[in-house]
């Protein structure tokens, strides 16, 4: 099979076409025909290397997929091929077929079209996870949402206002903070221009926000972390600003890394805040969990509560163009590839 592979550490003109043999069915899998791969900026730090737990090159990258289900291992019976399935991998998505844990899909309700489904499970499942299981985000509450137009931004705007949660969306662009506005976020700000903690301190009158979901890291971290109300709490699940828009940019890498808050613990206990961390690709084994977020997802999908923000689609061909455009920091909601 013709597959994208991850030729060595770098830029996206690494990503090559490879023909590679199919991938081996083992037990507790399905086979799947990939129709659709949902990009995550988790691909592109996995292609620069520095991405946890990332393979050495050459390997298959891709995290993300929909498809049809080809056949299923003898024990699995949850699935029968023709399924329309949706799903996470551990690397292998970025080809015309991948095998994987039978736990690790879900059923595509009927009218969600392939591309929706390449961009609905970690996405969402990202944002429940930070915003309620981590976060315990009630009605009423008041949420800093950093890189917010974003495929997991727009997620998490999306569950936001299903539950009532107040919205301060950042973003650096004002195409991009006027999507976080169309979404429901109550006030916007652009992080990149403007002073961040002197405007949500103006917001809040004060008084500071009950949850921050920062992707962004670095320099944006330092800024929100001190913006945390009394029983704050601050979901930190990535670090997309040690990125340069081709490349790693080490000094900008290092730059970001340098302003990263160093917190002390005991300020925690008396300011009554917490930090915590996810990384869903270290989660794949809770698969009760995951069912049951995924499944909660998947109703609101039919209540049409969500609904994936798919910025732009690109055909499989174009993997490099794709992933300039979402590193290079031009991309809106979700970028899919479409699997011919
Ligand atoms: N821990 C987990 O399990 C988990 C799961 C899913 C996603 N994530 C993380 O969540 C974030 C969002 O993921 P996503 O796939 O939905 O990507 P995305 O939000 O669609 O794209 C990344 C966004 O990060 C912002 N950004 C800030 N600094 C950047 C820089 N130097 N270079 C490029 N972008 C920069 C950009 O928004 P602005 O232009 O508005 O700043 C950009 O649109 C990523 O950091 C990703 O690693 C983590």
């Amino acid at each position: 099979m013709k597959a994208v592979i991850v030729s060595r550490f770098g830029p996206p003109e690494v990503l090559q076409f490879r023909e590679m043999r199919a991938p081996v069915l083992r037990e507790g899998m399905v086979r799947v025909e990939v129709r659709a791969v949902g990009l995550n900026f988790a691909d592109i730090m996995g292609r620069l290397g520095v991405y946890p737990g990332i393979p050495n090159p050459p390997f298959i990258p891709g995290i993300e997929f929909s498809g049809e289900i080809l056949e299923t291992a003898e024990e699995v019976h949850m699935f029968k091929p023709g399924d329309r399935v949706m799903g996470f991998t551990p690397q292998g998505a970025y080809a015309p077929q991948v095998c994987v844990s039978a736990q690790h899909i879900r059923k595509m309700p009927p009218r969600m079209t392939y591309e929706e489904g390449a961009a609905f499970s970690v996405t969402y499942m990202s944002a429940w996870h930070g915003m309620k299981t981590l976060g315990q985000v009630r009605p009423g509450e008041t949420l800093l949402l950093h890189a917010a137009a974003g495929g997991v931004g727009t997620a998490a705007l999306q569950l936001a206002k299903h539950w009532k949660v107040r919205v301060i969306a950042t973003a650096s662009t004002p195409v991009k903070l006027t999507v976080a506005k169309d979404l429901g976020a109550a006030h916007v700000v652009n992080y990149v221009e403007e002073d961040l903690r002197k405007r949500v301190r103006e917001i809040t009158g004060g008084r500071g926000v009950d949850l921050v979901m920062d992707s962004v890291g670095g320099s944006v971290f330092r800024k929100s972390w001190k913006l945390l109300a009394p029983m704050g709490r601050y979901v930190l699940y990535g670090f997309a600003s040690v990125t340069g828009a081709r490349t790693l940019e080490k000094l900008r890498m290092l730059r970001e890394v340098v302003q990263t808050p160093l917190i002390w613990p005991p300020n925690m206990v008396s300011k009554n805040v917490s930090l915590m961390g996810f990384n869903m690709y270290f989660l794949t084994d809770k698969s009760n969990y995951l069912h049951t977020v995924a499944d909660e997802l998947i109703k609101l999908y039919a209540k049409k509560v969500v609904r994936p923000v798919i910025g732009r689609t690109f055909s499989f061909e174009d993997v490099v163009a794709a992933h300039r455009w979402l590193q290079g920091r031009k991309s809106v909601g979700k970028v899919v590839m479409s699997v011919p």
